[in-house]
């Protein structure tokens, strides 16, 4: 029996493992429940939640493309007092910590998400999406107006003691300056990276593959770009990093771990494999006992460069 800790902590929050669901790729938990133990994941994301319900952008929402997949799904959720109603009651009895992404298309909009939730005791953080490349409304241009993040972060920060995630961009030419602020105004902690922007075209009709004509690109195609703004923030700003971007399995994950995060967040892989989790928690914790590690947290941000 191993005996490495795998626990981490970000912000208030100590989690079992470092291992998150990533926001969109899970739904609201159910929907993965029947084919993995959720108890033995580290955190759960829920889809981003908006204060009214959204139905997204019309198909084709995804499409796939070498070492990846766009998607333009437009945010589509069941809005907040839906998500309270219906979603939040399965949400309660899995033993995992459960934390809420929210969207918007104001800053207004974001603290009342979160200043409403805020009550819900089975939400532990907020990971506050300023970053979706799919909307018209909001979306991308506030994760790229570095003031509009600092504001959003100050606001929401006001509405809540619970831990506070800001989930970046990679579309900005220096992503550890919108964690620098994230940090300055009183976030937690930073997730790193949304889907970079991509697109896809149809040789013989010569429209675009995807509605939306652009969509955010994730999955394997995107890791060194992730691993690179990772790498960033961690030599320039001292705020605990969840790694996001095209981990497929636990030698991606222990690689975002040494780049400098502290857990990181799996979303593509879990459309192909939804028990990825489980053996991302099981593999890293066989290499920290043949690294000698005590504690996973020892990994993050070892780089020797
Ligand atoms: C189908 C799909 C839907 C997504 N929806 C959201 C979302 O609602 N909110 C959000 O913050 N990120 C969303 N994402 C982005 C993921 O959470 C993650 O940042 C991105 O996919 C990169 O990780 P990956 O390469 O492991 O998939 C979505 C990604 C996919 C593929």
């Amino acid at each position: 029996m191993s005996q490495v800790d795998l626990s981490v902590k970000i912000g208030k929050l100590t989690l079992k493992n470092p291992v998150l669901l990533a926001s969109g790729t899970v739904g609201y938990g159910n929907e993965i429940s029947n084919f993995t133990d959720l108890s033995r994941i580290g955190a759960i994301i829920t889809k981003s939640v908006s204060l009214k319900p959204r139905i997204g952008n019309p198909p084709q929402r995804i499409v796939e493309t070498p070492s990846g997949m766009l998607n333009a799904i437009g945010l589509a959720n069941v809005g907040l007092e839906k998500f309270i109603e219906e979603k939040i009651p399965y949400l309660e009895k899995v033993n995992s910590t459960l934390i809420c992404n929210i969207a918007a298309s104001s800053i207004e909009e974001y603290v009342e998400c979160t200043k409403t939730l805020d009550s819900q005791t089975a939400i532990k953080g907020f990971e506050i999406n300023v970053s979706c490349p799919n909307v018209k409304d909001g979306g991308l241009e506030f994760g790229n107006n570095i003031s509009v993040v600092g504001k959003i972060t100050e606001k929401v920060r006001e509405v809540t003691d619970k831990t506070i995630i800001i989930k970046l961009s990679p579309n900005v030419s220096r992503i550890s300056d919108f964690a620098k602020v994230a940090k300055e105004e009183g976030a937690d902690a930073v997730s790193a990276i949304n889907t970079l922007v991509g697109t896809s075209f149809n040789i013989f009709t010569k429209k675009p593959k995807i509605f939306n004509v652009t969509g955010g690109l994730s999955g394997p195609a995107i890791k060194p770009v992730a691993l690179a703004k990772v790498l960033e923030i961690s030599r320039n700003v001292d705020i605990p990093i969840i790694g996001i971007g095209g981990i497929m399995d636990w030698k991606d994950a222990a690689e975002f771990m040494i780049a400098g995060a502290t857990a990181f967040q799996i979303g593509t892989v879990n459309f192909i494999n939804p028990r990825a989790g489980l053996e991302i928690s099981e593999g890293l914790e066989n290499y920290c006992a043949q690294m000698k590690l005590d504690k996973i947290s020892e990994l993050t941000a070892s780089y020797l460069i």
